[in-house]
């Protein structure tokens, strides 16, 4: 482990050889394994600490893998403002690894993630209750997945990609009863775009990563405004006699930035919520939303959507795969983020 100041973390890392080396066998091999995959070489800045880790060919269990392991990789830090909308999406510390693991990755990305979590060991509060370390990890790149299980990460949250107008989906409102309604929504919509919006949020409390906290109805509210305030706002409601029953909201690219990183595609719209009453549902009310927000990243020229899902969700993986989504990266999580040292 080395320091060095935080915003360049990514110059530093390239600026070795050996690091050079590891990014660029990384990047062979994310291109082989998931052509939607950024190249590697943009490490995001962390907290100033950087991991280089090595992990022996041919120990025990490990001994099918090619060559060496190499790893880098950086820790960002993260702490949310009190009433920022991203706490309702998880852990109010955030520790992010971002790590560039080739050759031997079983072993590469154990060792990395011992030297990490020496790091996490050395925090002040990050074995505090609200705290979390955070893998995200190819959703393709399956060599990984054993370590990080061993190494005590869940596989909490899938964040899928649909490629537009490459993927299938349902055409819009097939099949819906003549009393259901789709349009766009407009600021006069705000009350019952948040209402529903919340109920999501609390299904999706049920596993593990999501948690509706005093501040989300505020924090979504002032969110949902935002969107709303677009000449054409990308949220659409779902009515049965002008009733709402279902409602999608997603960023259009100018307020995607933030993920757009996590492709290599240009540019970038994002899923932000989508949800439709429990007693509405599986009447084909979700496809026709989607078939909404799929016509209009046709029209506005987008490249590929990205939306979050929790892994166990056990309604949104299949839909969202009906829907052309596919798994990109899967967010590993630890929580607390730092655990005792092993006698
Ligand atoms: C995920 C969700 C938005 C899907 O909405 P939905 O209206 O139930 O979705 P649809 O009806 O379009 O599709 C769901 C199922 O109904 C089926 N279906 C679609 N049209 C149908 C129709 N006319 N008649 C009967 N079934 C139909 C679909 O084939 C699908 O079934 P399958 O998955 O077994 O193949 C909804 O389940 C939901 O709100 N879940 C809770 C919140 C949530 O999880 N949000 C997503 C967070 S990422």
């Amino acid at each position: 482990v080395s320091d060095a100041t935080p915003s360049d973390a990514s110059a530093a890392l390239a600026a070795d050889g050996d690091v050079g080396d590891t990014i660029e066998q990384v990047g062979q091999r994310w291109r082989a394994i998931d052509p939607l995959l950024p190249s590697p070489d943009a490490v995001p800045p962390g907290c100033g600490a950087e991991f280089l880790a090595a992990g022996l060919a041919g120990a025990a269990g490990r001994s099918a893998a090619p060559g060496p392991g190499r790893a880098a990789g950086t820790c960002e830090h993260w702490h949310g403002e009190p009433d920022s909308l991203d706490l309702t999406w998880g852990a109010e510390h955030r520790y992010t690894l971002h790590p560039r693991v080739a050759g031997d990755v079983p072993a590469a990305l154990d060792d990395l993630l011992a030297r990490w979590q020496e790091h996490l060991g050395g925090i002040p509060g990050a074995d505090g209750p609200d705290t979390a370390a955070v893998v995200n990890w190819p959703s393709r790149d399956v060599r990984g997945v054993a370590t990080l299980l061993r190494q005590g990460f869940a596989p909490l949250a899938v964040i899928a990609a649909r490629v537009t107008d490459a993927a299938g989906s349902h055409g819009p409102a097939d099949g819906l009863a003549p009393s259901v309604t789709i349009r766009r929504a407009g600021p006069a919509d705000r009350d019952a775009v948040v209402q529903l919006g919340l109920e999501v949020v609390r299904f999706d409390s049920y596993f593990g990563g999501v948690a509706e906290r005093p501040s989300t109805r505020a924090a979504l509210t002032h969110e949902t405004e935002g969107l709303l305030s677009a000449p054409q706002p990308w949220v659409w409601l779902a009515e049965r006699h002008a009733t709402p029953i279902g409602m999608l909201a997603a960023e259009p690219p100018d307020r995607a930035a933030w993920i757009a990183p996590l492709t290599g595609l240009s540019p970038v719209a994002y899923l932000l919520l989508a949800g439709v009453r429990s007693g509405e549902r599986a009447r084909g009310v979700g496809a026709a939303l989607a078939a909404e927000l799929n016509a209009q990243v046709s029209e506005a020229g987008v490249a590929l959507t990205l939306l979050h899902y929790a892994q166990v969700n056990p309604l949104s993986a299949p839909f969202w795969s009906q829907q052309g989504y596919r798994p990109l990266w899967t967010v590993w999580e630890r929580r607390p983020a730092a655990v005792a040292a092993s006698p």
